[in-house]
């Protein structure tokens, strides 16, 4: 059951991933409200839970990347919080700049190659207040955003991904209404998801002023089955793929948006959004693959999408997300076939579990993930893979209930603790030297 570094092409890059607003600590160094600070004191999130202190990583994070670099990982993807940076949308914060200087330094010196992500989901609040992704305008304050970073630490990065999870920012938090800031509104989540994809396009060309290192996306994808051939069912899976995986990855790689989704979202979004198309899918360096889970969908009678979810009755994890390792083989051979010979990262891949210390399910949940990963890096371009997370953290909406760390994290203390998964990762890693 061991992790074999020798099973991956060379340079393969192993890395941990986190996100600002999950560990940070929001309350220290000037930072603004985000959407996720005003959509927790308005009970969107369990038990009202917020990141205002989290895992305190703004004042430890020495510490946290001294665990990383001695877990023997190569890489760090982290976020660069947008309200810590523009606490008010539009002004810079000097303290916020600092702190990612002192961060990305500490990287360095340890080694670990910083990948980053511009936006995990802290949206300043006065820019949700004004409509959020929704409002074109916001669209423009991000692309300011990425300049200012791709300008001040675009040398010493080693890549960055302009947006996390574009479906988790528009259709879960306007349409589900998971997620900040909570709306079930098929109109405003249809703008939304084509204003995240323009912000993606416009943050490229702001990276891209300022930086001549790799910019791309990182997408989730969650592939279907459908529950039996019969065309309502299929048509069930064809809009559960085309919501939540194709929608993306089309527009980015190919400038178009699939019609299945199409058909529903296009009466609600921005008038002569076509004319958006080319910015949105300007050529990326790398694509970055989120990966937890797959499901089976079934045709549901009643209101839109029609689509109910199903149990196949594998193992799940603590999000009662199904463990099928195989799905994600197949992703990464659907999304070569829009990217070809781009790079691609899995920027994450991990599980919840309420094992504690002695994570053994969390091991066998990386085994079994891992093998496919190196299997399919035979074949096809995967430069990389991160583990979700470095350290348990503010997981959104279930606040601190749900731990997806390799680290244990005693949000009374603050004190770390490496659990099993994070020794089964040293043990591997550290095989290479
Ligand atoms: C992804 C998010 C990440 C974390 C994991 C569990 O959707 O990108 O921040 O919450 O899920």
């Amino acid at each position: 059951m061991l992790l074999e570094p020798r099973d991956f092409p060379e340079n393969f890059v192993f890395g941990a991933a986190t996100a600002a607003y999950q560990i940070e600590g929001h309350q220290a160094g000037g930072a603004g409200e985000t959407i996720w600070d005003h959509f927790a004191k308005n009970g969107g999130t369990f038990e009202a839970q917020d990141g205002a202190l989290a895992c305190d990583h703004y004042h430890r994070f020495e510490g946290d990347l001294d665990l990383m670099a001695d877990g023997g990982f190569d890489a760090y993807r982290f976020s660069f919080s947008w309200a810590r940076l523009f606490p008010d949308g539009k002004n810079l914060n000097p303290e916020g700049l600092a702190f990612y200087d002192r961060l990305i330094d500490a990287m360095l010196e340890r080694k670990l190659r910083p990948f980053a992500t511009a936006y995990h989901w802290d949206m300043p609040q006065t820019l949700g207040a004004i409509g959020g992704w929704a409002n074109r305008d916001v669209v423009n304050h991000f692309g300011d955003f990425v300049g200012v970073v791709a300008k001040h630490f675009g040398e010493r990065i080693e890549s960055l991904a302009t947006i996390n999870e574009p479906w988790c920012a528009s259709w879960l938090s306007h349409f589900i209404g998971e997620h900040a800031p909570g709306l079930q509104d098929i109109a405003v989540a249809s703008k939304t998801m084509h204003n995240i994809m323009l912000a993606h396009g416009v943050g490229m060309e702001a990276a891209r002023a300022e930086t001549t290192k790799p910019v791309g996306i990182v997408l989730n994808f969650t592939p279907g089955e459908a529950a039996s051939d019969s065309d309502e069912d299929q048509q069930a899976l064809a809009l559960h793929e085309a919501i939540s995986n194709e929608w993306f990855i089309s527009a980015a790689m190919r400038g178009e948006y699939p019609a299945a989704a199409l058909k529903v979202l296009e009466p609600h979004m921005p008038k002569n959004w076509q004319n958006d198309m080319d910015v949105i899918s300007a050529p990326i360096d790398f694509m970055g693959i989120n990966f937890y889970t797959s499901l089976k969908v079934k045709h549901q009678e009643g209101d839109f999408p029609n689509i109910e979810v199903v149990s196949r009755g594998l193992e799940t994890t603590d999000m009662g997300w199904e463990i099928e390792p195989a799905a994600l083989g197949r992703v990464i051979v659907s999304v070569a076939s829009y990217t070809g010979e781009l790079p691609l990262y899995i920027t994450e891949n991990g599980m919840a579990a309420v094992s504690g210390i002695n994570d053994m399910d969390r091991i066998s949940y990386f085994k079994s993930h891992t093998d496919v990963v190196a299997a399919c890096a035979r074949q096809y371009p995967v430069k990389g893979y991160f583990v979700w997370s470095l350290m348990d953290n503010f997981e959104w909406a279930l606040g601190y209930s749900k731990r997806f760390g390799i680290i244990h994290v005693d949000y009374d203390t603050q004190v770390r603790t490496p659990k099993d998964s994070y020794h089964w990762w040293k043990t591997g890693l550290t095989k290479r030297a």
